[in-house]
C-alpha cells in the first residue's frame, strides 16, 4: 500500500503538466552540493536531485513514513545512486546535520505542518551561509476538490508572511506552476 502510494506521488511528480524540469532549472543546484527534500514522498525530487550533485553532493530525504524511505532507499539503489540518504523523522524532530545544506526543498508538504513559523525558525541551523529554502504548495482551488475540502493547501501570501517572521526574505517567486505556488527564500541578514 505504501509503496503504491509513493508511486502515485511520483507519477504526479513527473507528471509534464507539474513542469518538474522547470522546478528543478529554477533552483540551480550545483555538484557536490548537499539538499534536503523534507517531506520527499516517493522520491521523485530526492533522485533527480541526487543524479545533480553527483556523488560529492548529498541528498537528505526526509519524510515522517517509513514506508516512503524505503521505497526512495531500494529506488536509489537501482539507480546506482549513493549519495541519498533516507532520514526518518518524528514529531518534527530533524536529525540533520547542523550549517551544512545548501537548499532544502520542500514540495507539498507545508500544509502537514502544525506551527509553521517555529518549525520554518528552526530550519536555519541546517542552513550553510547562503543556503535557501525553495517551498512549493498547493493554491487554494476549487472549494470541492480533495485539497479545498480537507485544507491541502496554504495561501502564498501565508507562506511569505510565516518565513518573514521566521527571519527568511522572498528571493525568487515563479510564476509557472498551474496549481502551486513556489517560492525561494534566503535568511534575512544575508542580503
Ligand atoms: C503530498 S506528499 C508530497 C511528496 C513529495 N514532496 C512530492 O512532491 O511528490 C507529502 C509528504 O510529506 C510527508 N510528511 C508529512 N508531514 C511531514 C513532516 N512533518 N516532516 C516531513 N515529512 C512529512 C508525508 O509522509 C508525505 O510523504
Amino acid at each position: 500500500m505504501t509503496n503504491i502510494q509513493a508511486k502515485m506521488f511520483n507519477k504526479r511528480a513527473s507528471n509534464p503538466k507539474n513542469r518538474p524540469d522547470q522546478i528543478i532549472k529554477a533552483i540551480s543546484l550545483r555538484p557536490g552540493q548537499k539538499v534536503a527534500d523534507i517531506g520527499s514522498g516517493g522520491g521523485y525530487f530526492s533522485l533527480r536531485f541526487a543524479e545533480i550533485v553527483g556523488e560529492k553532493g548529498r541528498v537528505y530525504a526526509v519524510d515522517t513514513n517509513p514506508g516512503f524511505l524505503e521505497h526512495v532507499k531500494n529506488s536509489a539503489k537501482e539507480k546506482g545512486l549513493v549519495n541519498v540518504i533516507p532520514t526518518l523523522v518524528s514529531k518534527d524532530e530533524l536529525d540533520l546535520p547542523e550549517k551544512s545544506l545548501d537548499l532544502i526543498f520542500m514540495r507539498n508538504v507545508t500544509h502537514h505542518i502544525p506551527n509553521r513559523v517555529e518549525y520554518f525558525k528552526s530550519l536555519r541551523r541546517f542552513l550553510k551561509p547562503y543556503g535557501r529554502i525553495a517551498i512549493i504548495e498547493y493554491k487554494k482551488g476549487k472549494i470541492f476538490t480533495f485539497r479545498g475540502l480537507f485544507g491541502h493547501y496554504v495561501p502564498k501570501e501565508t507562506i511569505i508572511q510565516e518565513m518573514e517572521e521566521a527571519g527568511y526574505l522572498l528571493e525568487k517567486e515563479c510564476n509557472f506552476l498551474p496549481e502551486q505556488h513556489f517560492t525561494i527564500y534566503v535568511v534575512k541578514n544575508e542580503r
